[in-house]
């Protein structure tokens, strides 16, 4: 246990380093790769390309795309968090915090390459965000691989278990079956409701409480890899990529390809990365939150810690994380629900270090 509050105590210590380090110079500051998770071969792969002389948004997509490659944590990529059916399907966003261009792809099926495919939108639309099956037909006219099978072995095994399981856990609410598998049908609360709205008037009893719905996010079941990248121009990109929550409801998407929520950059401000529960943590655009506070003085750390405060004081159970960067490259995270991790790279140092922030 004391073992355990030192070595804390030290991470602490080294992040405060860190933040004193405005002494110095600018050159040293950036460029600089910053990474939701311990990530640590994303964040190389990012370090390797914008320590190269690659800009910003280029080093945010070979990040992002090495974790795909990778299926980091096996959320991140092909062949993880099957939905209800099964399937495998991609979330990512790209944005580039000195045009405020943003490219963003959501349930895109057959194709693996998430980030590609955002950059693609970006780069080659005048859009913000393809979904579906016709941002796969897009990725692919635009040259990447697929149609392709996204499932992997190890998903199919993961939905099997659930199956087997009745179905739970799941993000169905209200409906009946509640503790099994489909098909659902809304439950005789709403049912009730519609007599009420038709003059009906029931006995308190038989309006009975709602079932509540427990959350039952985890550190396995919401990774997403969200990452910033300040390049030699100083300029700020950030980019995610997730195959969402398993056992999603078919045609669902989080947090991850949405701007504001899980990532969020300016280049006259700082960057924001965002992970946990994303269903809720999208109704509050955080990244958004933490990236205007600094516009306005606040030190990375405070940021994060206000953003992530907002959604406690409405969602006490909910789980999430966030890191604030500023331009001047001080970063700091914050989390609830669970113990966090960051990785940075800069060239002060020789290779990747891991931040933990405790809730
Ligand atoms: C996709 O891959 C999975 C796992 O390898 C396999 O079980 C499934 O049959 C494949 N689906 C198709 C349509 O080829």
């Amino acid at each position: 246990m004391a073992t355990k509050h030192i070595f804390i105590t030290a991470i602490l210590l080294s992040s405060i380093s860190l933040v004193l380090g405005h002494s110095v110079q600018k050159s040293e500051m950036y460029p600089l790769v910053v990474s939701t998770w311990p990530f640590v071969d994303a964040v190389r792969a990012a370090w390797r390309a914008v320590d190269g002389g690659s800009s910003a948004v280029e080093a945010v997509v070979e990040g992002c795309s090495a974790c795909e490659e990778l299926r980091c944590d096996g959320t991140v990529g092909p062949g993880g968090s099957p939905d209800e059916n099964g399937e495998t399907t991609i979330d990512a966003m790209v944005m580039d915090g000195s045009t405020m261009e943003v490219g963003a792809i959501a349930a895109m099926r057959y194709v693996k390459d998430g980030i590609r495919a955002a950059n693609l939108v970006m780069r080659h639309t005048k859009h913000t965000m393809l979904v579906g099956e016709k941002a796969s037909e897009f990725a692919i006219s635009m040259g990447l691989p697929g149609p392709m099978n996204l499932t992997s072995p190890e998903s199919v095994e993961k939905w099997s278990k659930w199956k087997a399981n009745g179905c739970l856990p799941n993000f169905r609410k209200n409906v009946v079956p509640q503790n099994g598998c489909g098909p659902y049908h809304l439950n005789d609360y709403f049912l009730l409701t519609a007599e009420l709205q038709e003059g009906t008037c029931p006995g308190d009893d038989m309006l009975g409480s709602l079932p509540s719905s427990s959350s039952h996010v985890d550190v396995k079941n919401h990774d997403t890899i969200s990452m910033a990248v300040i390049d030699q121009m100083g300029k700020i990109a950030v980019g995610t990529s997730t195959n969402g929550a398993n056992f999603k409801i078919p045609g669902r998407v989080g947090d991850g390809p949405i701007t504001g929520s899980s990532a969020y950059a300016d280049t006259e401000v700082g960057a924001c990365g965002a992970t946990g529960d994303g269903d809720i943590m999208m109704r509050f655009l955080p990244c958004y939150q933490v990236v205007e506070s600094m516009r306005l003085g606040m030190e990375p750390e405070l940021a994060a810690k206000d953003a992530i405060s907002r959604i406690a004081r409405k969602y006490p159970d909910f789980v999430g994380a966030i890191f604030a960067v500023n331009k001047d490259g001080v970063h700091a995270g914050a989390c609830h629900g669970w113990t966090f991790q960051y990785s940075v790279r800069t060239s002060a140092m020789k290779d990747v270090k891991v931040f933990t922030v405790l809730p």
